[in-house]
């Protein structure tokens, strides 16, 4: 690297620490579009634009024409989007208008937060029996815990039989945790995508009440075309790939957050009507899904630098998500932060189609917690999973106090 200030952020070790926010507090405040020359972990020879602060964050991601989602970008190279996905133009989060348009409109027919809320009863059940590990327990790695309820939430979405989802969160949790073994994790997608063909049959067949089944029989309401095979099986997989690492880090990310800030979770005691906020203050500290990739589609001037078409462009939601042009004091956690406009979700025309179900899990979690009526302690030193695409821990040792 030319600039020794800067992190390699192409190289996963940067991150084995967790966010380097050193790194982004100084591109803020000195190189808000940086250029990021190439390293042996960018494909093609290609450096790439890293874009730091709120505003131009905000920026990309109203303006999807100039910077596109189409050609993707997959984790090979050092696990960095950089690379283009071939799988790209199929997935929602890889495509522009007006594909983009026509899978959204279609998805948000079965995504509405009323279908989402019904599913609330079932998953604070099974979260209520995963938390009951806590119990007597001089140390429990919390991340095990929390794992499993995001993809049971998926499952439940998509309407897997019980009997299935055992299996089928196994397949998942292996691909996330060979992430660096690229052709082990593409197994893992293709057996997933598998399921979801036979699973997408079924419900064509015999529709069930689950959100999946609506999506398959819904149709355009000018052409009265529906989603075709491949599109449904995009969908299946990306609803883990997109759902399941973020929520989990959102989640086991919060319960540190509480654990490092007893004051902040004293207060939420005191006042559970706050746990709305909370939940914004927890995606806002955590920010799980760290960056995103995009491309220019023409020469675009942004601040003080020309970005040329065919640049690839990441940009960094942590690290807006601590612009001290936006947030006042933001590297304090504080859980009466009101606004709180926070890019965990993104923004425009991408916005997580999943962030009522992940609202709603994090909230469940948390409601539930706090019933337990306790406080908890770090009993090993947490690890975070070195990786700079999504920020998460590895391992969260923790044992429960009487509070
Ligand atoms: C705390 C947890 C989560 C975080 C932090 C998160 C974050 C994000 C972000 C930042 C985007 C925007 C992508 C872009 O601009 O390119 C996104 C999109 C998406 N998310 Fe989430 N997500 C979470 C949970 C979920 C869940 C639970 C699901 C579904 C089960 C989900 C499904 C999706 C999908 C399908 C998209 C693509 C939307 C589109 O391109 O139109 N996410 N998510």
């Amino acid at each position: 690297m030319p600039n020794s200030t800067v992190a390699d952020l192409t190289n996963s070790n940067s991150f084995k620490k967790g966010f380097p926010h050193e790194t982004f507090s100084w591109l803020r405040a000195n190189a808000p579009i940086y250029w990021h020359e190439p390293t042996e972990n960018t494909p093609d020879g290609e450096g790439f634009w890293v874009v730091s602060r709120y505003e131009h964050v905000i920026k990309i991601l109203q303006s999807p024409k100039v910077f596109s989602s189409e050609k993707g970008g997959t984790r090979e190279f050092g696990g960095t989007q950089l690379k283009d996905d071939r799988g790209a133009g199929y997935f929602l989060n890889q495509t522009d208008d007006p594909d983009h348009r026509r899978l959204r409109s279609l998805v948000n027919t079965g995504f509405t937060p009323r279908r989402v809320k019904r599913l609330e009863q079932e998953l604070r059940e099974r979260t209520v029996e995963l938390l009951g590990r806590l119990n007597n327990s001089s140390g429990v790695n919390f991340v095990e815990i929390a794992r499993e309820i995001p993809l049971q939430a998926i499952c439940m979405v998509l309407g897997v039989p019980q009997a299935d989802r055992r299996e089928l969160c196994d397949i998942v949790d292996h691909g996330i945790e060979t992430q660096s073994d690229h052709v082990v994790a593409r197994e893992s997608i293709k057996t997933l995508s598998a399921y979801g063909q036979d699973l997408i049959n079924e419900k064509r067949v015999r529709p069930s009440g689950d959100i999946l089944s609506t999506i398959v029989h819904a149709t355009q309401d000018n052409d009265g075309k529906s989603l075709t095979d491949r599109e449904l099986r995009a969908f299946f997989t990306l609803l883990f790939l997109a759902g399941s690492e973020t929520t989990r880090n959102a989640i086991t990310g919060g319960v540190l957050a509480f654990i490092e800030h007893p004051m902040q979770l004293a207060s939420l005691r005191a006042n559970p009507s706050g746990i709305k906020l909370a939940i914004e203050e927890i995606l806002r500290w955590t920010t799980p899904s760290i960056y995103k990739r995009r491309t220019a589609t023409k020469n675009i001037s942004l601040h003080d630098k020309t970005i040329k078409a065919g640049d690839k462009i990441t940009f960094w939601e942590m690290s807006a998500n601590r612009d001290e042009r936006v947030f006042s004091t933001p590297f304090e956690f504080d859980i009466s932060r009101e606004p709180n406009p926070h890019l965990g979700f993104g923004q425009g025309v991408h916005f997580c189609l999943g962030a009522s179900l992940a609202r709603m899990e994090m909230r469940v979690v948390l409601q539930e917690l706090l019933s337990r009526n306790e406080n908890w302690a770090l009993t090993e030193k947490p690890v975070w999973v070195p990786n700079n695409r999504l920020l998460g821990l590895k391992s969260l040792y923790i044992q429960s106090i009487p509070s």
